[in-house]
């Protein structure tokens, strides 16, 4: 099965995305990259040509694969979109491990925000981002394989699957953030993959590297 992603174009995610709200404040989310790169480097050991568009994180990037840095979801979107549709050949998978800020402040303020005398309390108007996944997956040079995460609190199963079907993606991987050794940050992770037609697969628990390689395996074979 190893030999099986060899030569393909594999377009990862990974890390959080800060959202800055002035020069020296930004929101921002728990992902350390870890997930999103330790599939890139499970890519690369495969033999996949892998592209791996890098939230701010502090890890070094896998032998082997082509990293780009951004910051928000608003470059995080651009350089996927850019990769999705660039003029090589189409991009076998996208693999959606980072953790895009869903909302991100309606205006940036050029200079530090200063506290008002008397001031208890900020309200931060927010928007919307733009849904990389769901527009990766609607992309008229739509990936083979658009495998999104799902990291939940609650319901796990039940919210991944909403996410499956709403963003019209082949696979979905849950997994539960916010309680013990996985998820955010950890070393190590389970991953509940969920499918149409009912399929469900449970990947761990055990480190990323070796939760990264499983599901891996399961993405070969279904670009078989
Ligand atoms: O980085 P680590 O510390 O190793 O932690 C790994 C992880 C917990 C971050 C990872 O396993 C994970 O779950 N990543 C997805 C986190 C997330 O943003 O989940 P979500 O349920 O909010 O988003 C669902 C999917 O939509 C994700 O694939 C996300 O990349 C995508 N999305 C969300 C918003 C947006 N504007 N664009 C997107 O593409």
């Amino acid at each position: 099965m190893s030999d099986g992603l060899a030569g393909r174009r594999l377009l990862v995610s990974a890390g959080p995305t800060f959202e800055d709200i002035d020069p020296v404040r930004f929101l921002g989310n728990r992902s350390s990259g870890k997930m999103g790169f330790a599939i890139a480097a499970a890519a690369v050991e495969r033999g996949a040509d892998v592209c791996l568009i890098a939230g701010p994180v502090q890890l070094p990037t896998p032998a082997g694969a082509a990293r780009i840095d951004v910051r928000s979801a608003a470059q995080m979107f651009e350089a996927v979109m850019a990769q999705v549709s660039s003029g090589q050949s189409r991009c076998a998978a996208y693999i959606g491990a980072a953790a895009v800020a869903d909302f991100t402040p309606k205006a940036f303020a050029g200079s530090k925000l200063k506290k008002k005398p008397g001031q208890d309390s900020l309200t931060l108007e927010l928007v919307k981002t733009r849904d990389i996944l769901a527009e990766v997956a609607m992309h008229a040079q739509r990936p083979r394989l658009v495998v999104g995460f799902a990291a939940e609190t609650d319901d796990v199963a039940a919210y991944a699957r909403g996410k499956l079907v709403r963003k019209q993606l082949d696979l979905i991987c849950a997994n539960r953030v916010g309680v013990g050794a996985t998820g955010f940050e950890s070393d190590d992770n389970t991953l509940l993959v969920l499918g149409h037609e009912g399929y469900e697969s449970m990947l761990g628990p055990a480190s990323k590297i070796a939760v990264a390689g499983q599901l891996l395996d399961l993405i070969t074979e279904r670009l078989r």
